[in-house]
């Protein structure tokens, strides 16, 4: 597949659906002058509670996918994807591999001062232990909570509501003592407020779409003193049109989207 005009030495970013737009604003603040390539597995969302190996598949085709767009990096901007699919991505990919995981680990152990930490993600990257392992190996004590239904109260733009209040109380319910919280979700930087109310405005919150955004940033030079505005072009392989409007309460979508069937993303892995 071929792009007219063709993109400037883009960086791929992909995510189950919109929450890894997240991390794409965050990157494009980070690197204004930088194009991008993201793709939205919208056909196949959500990831957080299919079973791991399907979705290191569904990674896997997309990496390809990515790499053969000719990307000169490749951020997985889905916390379920980093958490199962990371060590399978950096070994087919050529070009560096960035996972939303890593930098907010770094993130939590550079925050914490009494040692203990809270991690909230999907299913899929709670039960994964990511997270956990990666922490409790810095010696820092993990409290963990898979906290499903978030994700829709997001998308359905109910982020600030008393629904959002209540699955929230519910869910940080029997938390011991904590003074660090990862927000181990693409969704969840949305919930930011009601996630401090309800910690309490002691405890740091941790949005892996910032660092990871940081990290990225510092692996490249830096923007030159004048620049054009950086390009995005989105590929989805659902309904482009469903996705810019749940991208809405993400903060909208910037640049052109394509629509890729599932199929077809095969077919352009397979060189068909
Ligand atoms: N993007 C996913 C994540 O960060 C949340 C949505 C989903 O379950 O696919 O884990």
């Amino acid at each position: 597949m071929t792009l007219e005009p063709p993109l400037r030495r883009p960086l791929g970013v992909f995510d189950s659906g919109v929450g890894g737009l997240t991390v794409l604003q965050a990157l494009r603040r980070h690197m204004p002058h930088r194009d991008f390539i993201y793709l939205g597995d919208t056909a196949r969302v959500p990831y957080g509670r299919k079973p791991p190996e399907m979705v290191v598949g569904f990674a896997n085709e997309i990496a390809d996918f990515l790499n053969g767009m000719g990307v000169e990096g490749l951020v997985v901007a889905c916390n379920t994807a980093s958490a199962v699919a990371l060590p399978s991505l950096g070994e087919r990919s050529s070009v560096p591999v960035w996972g939303v995981i890593d930098a907010g680990v770094e993130a939590a152990t550079r925050a914490t001062r009494s040692g203990s930490v809270g991690v909230i993600g999907t299913k899929g990257a709670i039960g994964s232990r990511a997270y956990q392992r990666r922490l409790e190996s810095r010696g820092i004590r993990v409290w963990a909570r898979a906290c499903p239904m978030l994700v829709h109260v997001v998308e359905e733009g109910l982020a600030e509501s008393v629904e959002a209040e209540l699955l929230v109380t519910q869910y940080l319910s029997g938390r011991p003592e904590i003074d660090t919280l990862i927000l181990g979700c693409t969704h969840y930087p949305l919930l930011r407020r009601v996630l401090q109310r309800a910690v309490g405005e002691e405890v740091t919150l941790v949005d892996s779409a910032e660092v990871t955004a940081e990290a990225v940033r510092s692996a490249f030079e830096p923007p030159p003193r004048s620049f054009a505005q950086g390009r995005v072009v989105h590929f989805v392989t659902g309904d482009p049109a469903a996705f810019a409007h749940t991208a809405a309460v993400i903060g909208g979508v910037e640049g052109e989207i394509i629509s890729l069937p599932v199929t077809e993303l095969a077919a352009a892995v397979a060189g068909i």
